[in-house]
This record gives structure tokens, sequence and C-alpha cells, in this order.
């Protein structure tokens, strides 16, 4: 335990803008919006869309347990899941949800996130970290482009 309180004093003298626990509430929201959309797709590719929405909130429901954890193990304050970011509230429109919309949901969700995830400074954290937010990264970026196809197929 003292190994892991020495890094998060040394988080804190970087002075990071950028911590686990915030990367935590954007792949939240994520997890959020998924599940909205996979009960709230409506129209001839529902299916489709609903099964693609459970593969994609299944595996940023383990995401989000590997952030928060590693989170918690640096001595983060990890907020519960329910607390959203300001900037990025979950959907909660959801009447006539269309394929289009749908995809757009997880389209900009898939972006949000890679956005953010992006945007954590190098130096900050351990190599270990790294190479979780670097295969997430990888995910998100095969996300998109199976989106974008199908979008332009929609
Ligand atoms: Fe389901």
């Amino acid at each position: 335990m003292k190994k892991y309180h020495i890094f998060s004093r040394f988080f804190n003298s970087m002075g990071s803008f950028y911590n686990l626990s915030e990367l935590a509430q954007y792949m939240a929201v994520f997890y959020f919006n998924m599940r909205t959309v996979h009960f709230h797709t409506q129209g001839k590719n529902f299916l489709e869309l609903h099964e693609y929405a459970q593969e994609l909130y299944e595996q940023a429901e383990e995401y989000y347990d590997d952030l928060v954890e590693t989170a918690i193990s640096f001595n983060e304050m990890v907020q519960p899941m329910f607390v959203t970011p300001g900037d990025c509230p979950p959907v909660t429109d959801v009447a006539n949800m269309t394929p289009t919309d749908t995809i757009g949901v997880m389209l900009n969700g898939v972006r949000v996130l890679f956005d953010s995830l992006e945007s954590i400074t190098k130096e900050v954290y351990p190599s270990f970290v790294y190479s979780k937010i670097d295969s997430m990264l990888e995910w998100l970026d095969k996300q998109n482009y199976k989106l974008t196809q199908m979008s332009k197929e929609i």
C-alpha cells in the first residue's frame, strides 16, 4: 500500500488535470448509453444493434472496473458510478430511437471516450497504466471503424 501512496503523491505533485477516476466516469457514461440504446433502439436493424450494444457495454463494464480498481490502488478519490462528468451527460431522450440515432449515439460515445483517454498526459502514469489505456484506444478505434461503415450502409 505504501508504494501506491508514493505514486499518488507523485501524481499530485505533477499537477495533472486528468486522472483515472475521471476516465472511469467517461467510461461509465458510455456504459450507460450503450445500455440505453440496447433497449430503446427501434427499426429493421433492431436485433443487430441490440446485440452490438450489449457487446459494447459488456466491454465497457470490464474497462470501467479496471480503471476504478487501478485508480483506487493509486489512492484516487473515485465517484460513485452514477456521478457522470458535467460536460458529458448520458443520453436521456429515448423516444423513437431510429437505427441512425442509435449508431449516432454509439459513434459519438466511442469518439468522446477516445478523446478523453487519449488526452491524458503521457508522462504522468507508469507504463503499465499506458498499456491498459492503449488497449482501450485500440478497441475504440476498431469500433469507430465498424460504426463508420455501419452508418454508411444504414
Ligand atoms: Fe439485454
